[in-house]
């Protein structure tokens, strides 16, 4: 049994609903895959970019804290340092012309594992990066990119663990990772279905400040599971081993539950049932306002209430 396949979605809290939409749409050249809001309070843009078909491992998910009085993103100990996405190898000075274009402030890092690194923050404050990398996924270019500069999903994300040894127990312990390289004080981590995911990447942070969530930061990471049985099933293996989870919530596209892993880390574990399709074709994807369940019978109200943003 292997319970987590790869990296599903990445969620962070944006500041300017209308940058960060055209940020993802039409700069990095996702597709927008779902258009709804906050599962818990309906007044908030939830909006999910990824590939064409949104396949697990290019999610990236944000909500939209707009007006609401929460203290910005602080990189340390505890926080989810980075997102990268990967885009094809010879492409960083196209893309750092672009999103210096874009006026998006970009440096190049030091080469990790052999690959280039170009880090950014998008329009939000969200600490990004775009790694040049050998990617097996091919989805459709989108926009007016092509295929030699597409994004083609996740490359990793970086965590700096409170623990760090904790944290590398608990991936490689209990969720079965792989460590697949170490370069100074970064540990690689791979998953069951890697080529069509990304890494996790711990780094040692020992001598960084404690961090902590914020605006422009990334809320959590979400693991791949299988099926919902895996899920109930890896329930019951980590709330036996000590963690404390939430129950298991339909969240209409997937089934999720959330939990803090032991360094400190905000991560959900998420199946692919029964997908995007659910109340869109595929063709229409992120077209309409699709609202959670429980919110289903109040449309006008919440159409009503959400900040006016534009999709076009
Ligand atoms: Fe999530």
């Amino acid at each position: 049994m292997t319970w987590v396949r790869g990296l599903h979605h990445i969620t962070g809290a944006a500041t300017d609903g209308q940058k960060d939409h055209d940020f993802y749409t039409k700069v990095l050249g996702l597709r927008r895959v779902k258009k709804t809001i906050n599962h818990e309070t309906a007044d908030q843009w939830h909006l999910f970019y990824g590939d064409y078909d949104g396949n697990a491992g290019t999610i990236m998910t944000n909500f939209f804290f707009e007006n609401v009085p929460l203290p910005p993103w602080k990189r340390g100990r505890g926080t989810i340092s980075d997102v990268a996405f990967s885009v094809p190898r010879g492409s960083l000075d196209f893309w750092q012309r672009r999103l210096e274009a874009h006026g998006l402030s970009c440096e190049r890092r030091d080469e990790r594992f052999g690959e280039q690194v170009l880090g950014y923050v998008d329009p939000s404050g969200i600490p990004s990066e775009l790694i040049e990398h050998d990617d097996e996924r091919d989805p459709p270019a989108l926009g007016d990119l092509d295929d030699t500069h597409k994004v083609r999903g996740f490359h990793s994300t970086t965590i700096i663990s409170r623990i760090p040894e904790l944290t590398l127990q608990f991936f490689t312990g209990l969720l079965q990772a792989e460590v697949v390289g170490t370069e100074g004080r970064r540990t690689r981590l791979a998953f069951a279905d890697q080529g069509r995911s990304g890494y996790l990447d711990l780094l040692d942070g020992a001598d960084l400040p404690w961090g902590h969530w914020g605006l422009g930061g990334i809320h959590h990471v979400a693991f791949t599971v299988e099926s919902k049985e895996q899920m109930e099933m890896l329930w019951r293996v980590l709330s036996g081993a000590g963690a404390i989870l939430t129950d298991l919530r339909d969240r209409k596209w997937f089934h999720s539950m959330y939990m803090t892993e032991p360094g400190g880390i905000n991560i959900e574990f998420s199946n692919l049932d029964p997908g995007w399709t659910v109340d869109e074709p595929l063709e229409e994807l992120g077209s309409t306002l699709a609202l959670p369940k429980q919110w289903a019978d109040q449309r006008a109200e919440i159409e009503a209430k959400l900040p006016t943003l534009r999709f076009d």
